[in-house]
């Protein structure tokens, strides 16, 4: 599952210009500074490969990574950015949703949470739009290294208060996986886990 090589391929403002493709593809989406485009970069070990800022809303485009000439990781731009202008909101949803029901090379969906709030309403709508589409979804549980919180409750907890409410949509929970990009956490059970996904 070790990664060798990436290739930034393209940027595309809407599905029907994604590259057309056989090979398998995993899609990294969550809330706007979830640490989407972070993951890429730790699971990658190259940085600023997939561009992070502290600013919401940076990737504004569908993203194709190319990994070991074999598949294809895609940065999609965040949801819930509040600060986007309604219209912008609906234009990316649109766009998001057509590349969901139409990408067939689409093997799974990397649902990105964050784990050091509570469980957001917009996470729980996002995971139950998908399931129920019956797009493949494996929850990754983003910044578990900020351990220390002033207030309120831990990673751990709130992955577990998280994980309550989708078991009431959710017949089956879908995989999900703790990590951290600043430790590295996860990391390597997370490439395992695609690599099993895609059955190579
Ligand atoms: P958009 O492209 O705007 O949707 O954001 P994004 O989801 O790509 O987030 P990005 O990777 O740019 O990270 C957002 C912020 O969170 C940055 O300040 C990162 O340094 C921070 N961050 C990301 N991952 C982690 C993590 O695992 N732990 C901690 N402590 N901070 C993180
Ligand atoms: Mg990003």
């Amino acid at each position: 599952s070790r990664i060798k090589e990436v290739q930034f391929v393209k940027s595309s403002g809407r599905a029907k210009d994604c590259p057309k493709d056989e090979r398998p593809e995993f899609a990294i989406l969550g809330r706007s500074n979830v640490g989407k485009s972070s993951l890429i970069n730790s699971l990658v070990r190259k940085k600023e490969i997939a561009l992070t800022s502290k600013k919401p809303g940076k990737t504004q485009l569908i993203n194709h990574f190319l990994v070991n000439k074999s598949w294809y990781l895609v940065d999609l731009p965040g949801y819930g950015f509040a600060k986007a202008p309604e219209a912008a909101k609906t234009d990316w949803s649109s766009f998001t949703k057509g590349y969901f029901l139409n990408r067939n090379t689409l093997v799974a969906v990397l649902l990105l949470i964050d784990a050091s709030v509570p469980p957001q309403k917009i996470d729980l709508d996002c995971a139950n739009w998908l399931g129920r589409n019956n797009i493949p979804i494996t929850f990754v549980f983003t910044k578990c290294d900020k351990m220390k919180v002033a207030k309120g409750k831990r990673p751990d907890e709130n992955i577990r208060d998280f994980q309550e409410l989708i078991r009431q949509n959710y017949k089956q929970h879908p995989p999900w996986i703790m990590t951290s990009s600043v430790t590295g956490m996860g990391r390597d059970e997370l490439l395992l886990h695609m690599s099993q996904l895609r059955n190579y």
